[in-house]
């Protein structure tokens, strides 16, 4: 079984993992900075990449004194590679994993590997550990649906590698009208994670936000103009008519942005005949997104896989698991691989790209 240490810094959280070619996480350490970028309102390109540089050695240290293997401590030894996020994503702290990763690879003889980090969005789902397994392998063509801070899009996906790109948003992603959203209401810094727990005991009914390009015959999906919307209903809100309804108003925003979502979800599936579907990235910890997915799934016979909140976030076993899985195939990146802020084109194929 091949073993890969793997790197994730692409935006603001920095996590090391330990993950096989089955997928099995061995083992996995994460630094979240949201206490660091919360008084700026938002993620600070300078501050994320200077937290990366303090957190990752430690972070690896960490994670190797506490992996055991069938009782035995993981060293360098034990390793086919070193996988590291270097596409998409702030240059700042794409370049402290893969300057990491490359020192560590060329200090160990050890195999180096660059991953996308949507790829590893993708492949999530299939993780697994001691309290997660997933109930279908990727191994068929699955539709997945991957809703983060930065992109909101649907893949259908034929094997490693053939990631079509069925639809994307054509402006904010999900997570960001989330997060814009609970900064409008005051919410603080990320705002999705608030928006969600008042959201349950607000009624999702109580505001008719839009649901823009809903009924249109396409994957395509626009969240700016829920954002304008919302921001006018805020602005003709008395202080204490906000205070009043903030409930209401996370929910409904929640509400929209969940219909807008299952709605396209729908449209794929009924397009492709897929019926295995994955939802993942931040958004999928959702936990309205998760119980109406869920729930539709049943109704419509789709297999529905929708991984913990642990594989959901950033995290760097999904990297380790895509990192793996293309080492296992051949493919091996040297030391010039670089960061770069978009995905290449060759990583994803399809009108919406
Ligand atoms: O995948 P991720 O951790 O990082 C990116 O690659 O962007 O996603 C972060 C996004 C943020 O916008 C955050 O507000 C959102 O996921 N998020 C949520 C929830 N938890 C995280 N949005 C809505 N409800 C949640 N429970
Ligand atoms: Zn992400």
């Amino acid at each position: 079984m091949k073993i890969c240490l793997s790197i994730e810094t692409s935006c603001d959280d920095t996590s090391i993992a330990l993950v096989d070619s089955s997928g099995w996480v061995h083992g996995m350490v994460s630094a979240n900075q949201d206490l660091q970028h919360a008084p700026f309102g938002g993620i600070v390109p300078e501050v994320a990449g200077r937290n990366h540089l303090e957190n990752i050695l430690p972070l690896i240290e960490t994670l190797f004194e506490k992996t055991k293997i069938n009782g035995v401590t993981v060293t360098s030894e034990n390793l086919e590679g070193v996988a590291v996020t270097n596409r998409p994503g702030l240059m700042g702290s794409l370049i402290v994993g893969i300057v990491t990763a490359k020192t560590l690879a060329q200090a160990w003889q050890k195999k180096l590997i660059g991953v996308n980090h949507l790829e590893g969005h993708i492949l999530a789902p299939f993780l697994r550990d001691s309290s997660y397994q997933p109930h279908f392998d990727w191994q068929q063509p699955f539709l997945a649906l991957a809703i983060s801070g930065g992109h909101t899009s649907i893949y259908s996906v034929q094997g490693l590698g053939h990631y079509e790109v069925m639809g994307n948003t054509l402006d904010d992603a999900a997570g960001e009208a989330f997060d814009k959203f609970g900064k409008m209401l005051g919410l603080g810094f990320p705002g999705g994670v608030k928006v969600d727990h008042l959201s349950r005991t607000g009624d999702p009914q109580k505001f008719d936000f839009p649901r823009s390009m809903i009924k249109e015959n396409n994957f395509m999906m626009s969240f700016s103009g829920l954002k304008a919307s919302a921001q006018r209903l805020i602005e003709s809100l008395s202080s204490e008519d906000i205070q009043r309804y903030q409930a209401d108003l996370c929910a409904s925003f929640q509400e929209a942005v969940v219909d807008v979502l299952l709605a396209k979800l729908q449209r794929a599936v009924l397009q492709t005949g897929i019926r295995h579907v994955v939802i993942t990235g931040g958004v999928s910890a959702n936990s309205r997104l998760r119980q109406r997915s869920l729930e539709w799934a049943k109704i419509n016979k789709v297999e529905m896989l929708i991984p913990p909140l642990r594989f959901c976030t950033d995290n760097a076993a999904m990297i380790g698991y895509a990192g793996v899985l293309r080492l296992e195939r051949g493919e091996v990146d040297d030391l010039s691989l670089a960061p770069s802020p978009q995905s290449y084109l060759k990583d994803f194929q399809g009108k919406g790209r």
